[in-house]
């Protein structure tokens, strides 16, 4: 049963369906989506396109119409639904942690619900604060109204993982912070998500923020219709219609340079000595491009060798007359 693995199980939504009562048309219509194990897939799309339900169905906050939705093989609509929701967690951008709990017993909600003893819920929460990058001692025994926006976000999260589940489902769970603040915590999430291997779907209107988390992407339409479920390199080499291509923007080569690492390309020769300006390894190829244009030179020292800008082009599939756009284009 799923509900024994920590690890992400595979998910299966089947001709899945919504039609809210006294609605004109199915808020998700006849939806069919493969979420591989161990994969973050980002359900991206305008707001009111039924992400949110199609989410609520997979935990039984909102009951089909008619469909299926299988986790890790077992189908979900025979399961009790309290028992199901011990087994995934959610997290959404209104946070809503308990006012009057300590963030301690926030963070331990679920497993105290499970009855773990008291000393392995304590040891828990300590883990998953730090996982969060929130000092536990610091943290452990206050009220979320002394706390930052972004800090409640974080222990959204952390109650969110709490029981280990297989299964996370995070409903624009960085939507309510500043852009620097949502960047980081972006930026910690990935992190993380290379660690856990959980199977998350990830709610969000913002594409940028599709790309940076998403092994695969699917790009929603009204009704939950998926327009495109893929990479995101390859949804920005090749979006499948108008529609999709209205969510890149003029800037898919700049986002596909984002997606790419120095060491994903091939340098040559030997910097030595060059006086180029020098990047890292794992700095992604946007970040070289803009080394590059700040020191005004075409090229750059790595730690194996010489990047060219030509390399750089070549890498992301521009043509050679094409190459003045990359710089040229707005960022
Ligand atoms: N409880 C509800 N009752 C009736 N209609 C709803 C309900 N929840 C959502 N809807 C409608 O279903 C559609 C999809 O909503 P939702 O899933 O929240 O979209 P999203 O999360 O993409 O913004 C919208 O037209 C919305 O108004
Ligand atoms: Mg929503």
């Amino acid at each position: 049963m799923f509900d024994r693995d920590t690890e992400g199980v595979r998910i299966e939504l089947r001709s899945l369906t919504k039609h809210y009562p006294g609605q004109p048309a199915p808020a998700v219509d006849n939806v069919t989506l493969d979420i591989p194990a161990g994969e973050l897939v980002v359900f991206v799309g305008p707001s009111g396109c039924g992400k949110t339900t199609t989410m609520k169905m997979i935990n039984r906050l909102v009951e089909p119409t008619s469909g299926e939705i299988l986790i890790g093989g077992q189908d979900v609509l025979s399961l009790d639904p309290d028992q199901l929701r011990r087994h995934i967690g959610y997290a959404i951008q209104q946070v809503g942690l308990f006012p009057h709990q300590t963030i301690a017993q926030n963070i331990g909600l679920v497993p105290n619900l499970l009855g773990w003893p008291a000393d392995r819920i304590s040891a828990r929460v300590d883990e998953l604060l730090s996982l969060v990058n929130l000092e536990p001692s610091a943290f452990r025994d206050r009220y979320p109204r002394q706390l930052s926006g972004g800090q409640q976000q974080r222990v959204g999260v952390a109650r969110a993982l709490a029981a280990d589940p297989p299964v996370m489902l995070m409903d624009e769970p960085f939507g309510a912070t500043d852009p620097i603040t949502r960047e980081h915590l972006q930026n910690e999430f990935v992190k993380l998500q290379k660690q856990l291997r959980k199977t998350i779907i990830f709610v969000t209107h913002d594409f940028e923020e599709a790309i940076k988390l998403g092994d695969r992407i699917a790009v929603l339409r009204e009704g939950s219709h998926i327009a495109q479920y893929d990479t995101p390199a390859a949804i920005l080499a090749d979006p499948a219609d108008e529609y999709v291509a209205s969510f890149i923007g003029q800037d898919a080569t700049l986002k596909r340079l984002a997606l790419m690492r120095v060491s994903e390309v091939s340098a040559t020769g030997s910097p030595a000595g060059s006086g180029l300006p020098q990047v890292s390894a794992d700095a992604s190829l946007r970040e070289a491009l803009d080394i590059m244009i700040a020191h005004g030179a075409d090229r750059c020292a790595t730690p194996s060798g010489v990047l060219t800008y030509a390399a750089l082009c070549e890498a992301v599939g521009t043509r050679a007359g094409e190459q003045e756009d990359v710089v040229s284009s707005e960022r």
